[in-house]
């Protein structure tokens, strides 16, 4: 599955049929992770698509990840809202499960949302807290796990693009002000991919806060370097559903999901303020 290439032809086929079933012309995409998808109910005058109904796209085999897009008004704006995502680890390719990027993109998408549950590895983060995402590690990507693996079409974007401000710093600067004014309290830090499924180890958790990350998830980075790639602006926010801080933690499914719930209101409060003033 890791050579399972995607085409402009495909990425048009999916974006053709979305098109066709909606009144709206969304610019602002977002992705709703585990745990968040409540947020898709607050878009009003929606049309849902599921995943499972668009040609080539893949189909979430995990709990919490009811997939389906979404695509109505939020704020006032037209967006077109991920309800779940698919991770590497359910078996896709990495072009595969960034492909919904890529039709969001052909239908034009020019901002990017991004959003996951994440572990707390900053021995400071709390389970519930935000994190603005102000940079990645591409841990899967140095072993050679990239969505842009393979022959490049130009016309999506260059062979080599770059990735020094992946989180676009205008955005990032209103999400601090939205959250300011609105008294949300919001952390800022590096978020590193692994591929999961299984969690971390000690030295696993030990290692990652050695070089660098805040916070560790199974996704987000394979979508914001093709959203990148496309040319489209990116705003990264996770939920830290569990601290990995202390020497015996120990993680499960069910707590990244509920800790999500709580925290819903608080995120939701930051994006519904960001995209306001997009
Ligand atoms: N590790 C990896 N991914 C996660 C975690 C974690 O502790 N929590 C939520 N997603």
């Amino acid at each position: 599955m890791s050579d399972d290439f995607v085409t402009r032809a495909d990425i048009d086929r999916a974006a053709q049929f979305i098109a066709a079933r909606t009144r709206h012309q969304p610019r602002v995409g977002l992705i709703l992770g585990s745990g968040l998808n409540s947020l898709a109910d607050e878009i009003a005058n929606a049309e849902v698509i599921p995943f499972r109904d668009i040609p080539g796209f893949p189909v979430s085999t995990v709990e919490g990840h009811s997939g389906a897009l979404v695509i109505g008004e939020l704020s006032g704006k037209a967006v077109i809202a991920m309800r779940g995502r698919v991770h590497y680890y359910e078996g896709y390719s990495m072009q595969r499960i960034t492909l919904p990027i890529r039709a969001m993109r052909a239908l034009g998408v020019a901002t990017l949302i991004v959003t996951n549950a994440a572990g707390g590895v900053n021995v400071n983060f709390h389970a519930g807290d935000l994190m603005l995402i102000t940079d990645h590690i591409n841990l899967v990507g140095m072993t050679g796990l990239n969505p842009l693996r393979g022959a490049n079409d130009d016309s999506l974007g260059p062979r080599f693009p770059d990735m020094t401000h992946a989180y676009d710093p205008g955005l990032c600067e209103l999400a601090r002000q939205v959250a300011r004014d609105a008294h949300i309290e919001l952390r800022e830090g590096v978020y590193i991919m692994l591929a999961g499924p299984s969690f971390e180890s000690s030295a696993d958790v030990k290692f990652i806060r050695l070089i660098g990350a805040d916070a560790v998830g199974m996704s987000t980075v394979p979508e914001v370097i093709v959203a990148r790639h496309g040319g489209m602006r990116v705003l990264g926010v996770s939920l830290i559903s569990n601290s990995l801080a202390h020497a015996h933690f120990e993680v499960n499914h069910q707590e990244v999901l509920a800790a999500g719930q709580a925290a819903v209101p608080k995120l939701a409060g930051l994006l519904t303020g960001v995209l306001a003033q997009i």
